[in-house]
């Protein structure tokens, strides 16, 4: 198959890179010729494991080429992937779906130019339902109907594990009733059909659905847990032997149920604010989505006052103004140097605010970091970092911080405090060390 994919964001590249990896011919287009020539150099715009080596190799056997030319890229394509961003609008929160148009009516018009028979159009790109039927509106102003189908096909991707997500996915989606267009969705996911993986052939709107649907689901099931851990601390519970418990339910599962400071990420943030426009526009409001959003933005803010709990009750009272905390991982997850919706961006500038200087130090983030923070200092590793330091929270699980010397953190740290937001130490562990140990939903 011969596939073009408008777009080397996140989701672009990644999907860009492993379909020529199934042994198709792709071509990577956007309209950044910086990006576009860092590509053809070996760079890569984005943090992802093991995507330079794909790239590479797939650059090599010449199944994988990059450009800005659109029309050169779409001649004798099967399908062109839609794979641009589609962030929030600022303001109102709707998805902003201009990226997505401009490149529809660039690609309706190379469809015109050309003799191509049949082309797919597919939406890859998070979009709120209907908007295929908006992007096969304007094809169909250029382009007779018989010549083109559009397709939604969303990505379920997670950032530091895109890669396997894409090629060994719990199931693959396609929107379309269009049967010439089905055989090519076919076509193009038959190399996962070696692993049974399901392929759900649906209708446009509903596989557009299903995008949001899973993505609030998910941030419902974490939210879910944080709020039982709060529940926890306050009746003296174990929320990871709560998740346990009722992850073992194979109708609940036991995925998602790490309690922590609250989502961040590209997703989740974005996609349930979207969900719930949606939903109202259509007044069949998505009440649950609401009050998962409204938790997630409240924990992030507490988790700023749980750190300064810990720490003026280790000094029997007082405030953080004038402490320093050394802050380990600013990224919303590890591996990956996306900031975007961090926890780490609500929980500093408070301690700020309330007077803390913060050192902080993260293995991939801190370039992206230090326009969004740029009150902080930034440090080369995490034992620099914690130089000096009245306490020291944790915010990302970097395998990094996994296994620290306690000795040396203690020796290091003016005071020992300890603040875990993602439960990676042991409680009784932390307490053998001498340390004042704080972290989510577990007894200290
Ligand atoms: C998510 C979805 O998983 C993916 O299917 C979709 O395509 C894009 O959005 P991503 O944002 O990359 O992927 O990361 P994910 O691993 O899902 O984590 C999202 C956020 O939830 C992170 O902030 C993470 O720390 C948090 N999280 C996740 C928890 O707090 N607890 C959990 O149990 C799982």
């Amino acid at each position: 198959m011969r596939v073009v994919m408008v777009g080397t964001g996140y989701v672009g590249l990644v999907s860009g890179v492993c379909f020529s990896d199934f042994g198709h011919d792709v071509v990577c287009v956007d309209k950044d010729e910086k990006k576009i020539e860092m590509l053809d150099a070996g760079g890569i715009p984005i943090f992802e494991p093991g995507l330079d080596v794909l790239v590479s190799k797939n650059v090599k056997s010449k199944r994988l080429s990059f450009t800005s030319d659109l029309s050169e890229a779409m001649k004798n394509a099967d399908a062109v992937f839609i794979g641009v961003g589609t962030p929030s609008r600022r303001g109102d929160g709707y998805a902003d779906l201009s990226y997505v148009y401009a490149a529809t009516e660039e690609i309706a018009q190379n469809i015109a130019a050309s003799d191509a028979p049949f082309t797919v159009v597919v939406t890859k790109s998070t979009v709120p339902v209907g908007t295929g039927d908006e992007v096969e509106a304007i094809i169909a102003k250029h382009v007779d109907p018989s010549r083109f189908a559009v397709v939604s096909n969303p990505e379920f991707l997670r950032e530091g594990s895109a890669i396997t997500d894409f090629k060994r996915p719990d199931r693959v989606v396609v929107g379309t009733e269009n049967e010439k267009a089905r055989a090519v969705m076919r076509a193009i996911y038959r190399p996962l059909f070696i692993n049974e993986t399901p392929i759900l052939f649906t209708t446009r709107r509903t596989s557009e659905l299903i995008k949001y649907a899973g993505n609030a689901f998910l941030a419902t099931k974490i939210t879910f847990i944080n709020e039982m851990a709060d529940l926890c601390e306050a009746v003296g519970a174990n929320v990871q032997e709560v998740a346990r418990g009722i992850g073992l339910d194979k109708r609940i599962g036991s995925k998602f149920l790490h309690a922590g400071p609250g989502y961040g990420g590209s997703c989740f943030p974005k996609d349930t604010l979207a969900l719930t426009r949606t939903a109202n526009e259509h007044n069949s409001p998505v009440t649950i989505v609401q009050a998962v959003i409204d938790a997630n933005n409240q924990r992030k803010s507490n988790m700023a006052d749980k750190i300064m709990r810990t720490i003026t009750a280790h000094h029997g009272g007082g405030d953080v103004s004038g402490k320093t905390i050394a802050i380990l991982g600013l990224a919303f997850k590890p591996n990956t140097d996306d900031m975007r919706d961090a926890p780490s961006l609500t929980i500093i500038p408070r301690l700020i605010e309330a007077g803390a200087k913060i050192r902080a130090y993260d293995p991939e983030s801190m370039k992206e970091a230090k326009p969004l923070l740029p009150d902080i200092e930034y440090l080369d590793n995490a034992y620099t970092c914690l130089e000096g330091a009245d306490a020291v929270v944790i915010i990302t699980e970097w395998d990094e911080f996994r296994a620290l010397n306690m000795t040396r953190v203690k020796a290091l740290l003016s005071a020992p405090i300890l603040v875990d937001l993602r439960n990676i130490y042991r409680p009784e562990t932390m307490k053998a060390h001498g340390f004042t140990y704080s972290n989510i939903g577990r007894p200290v």
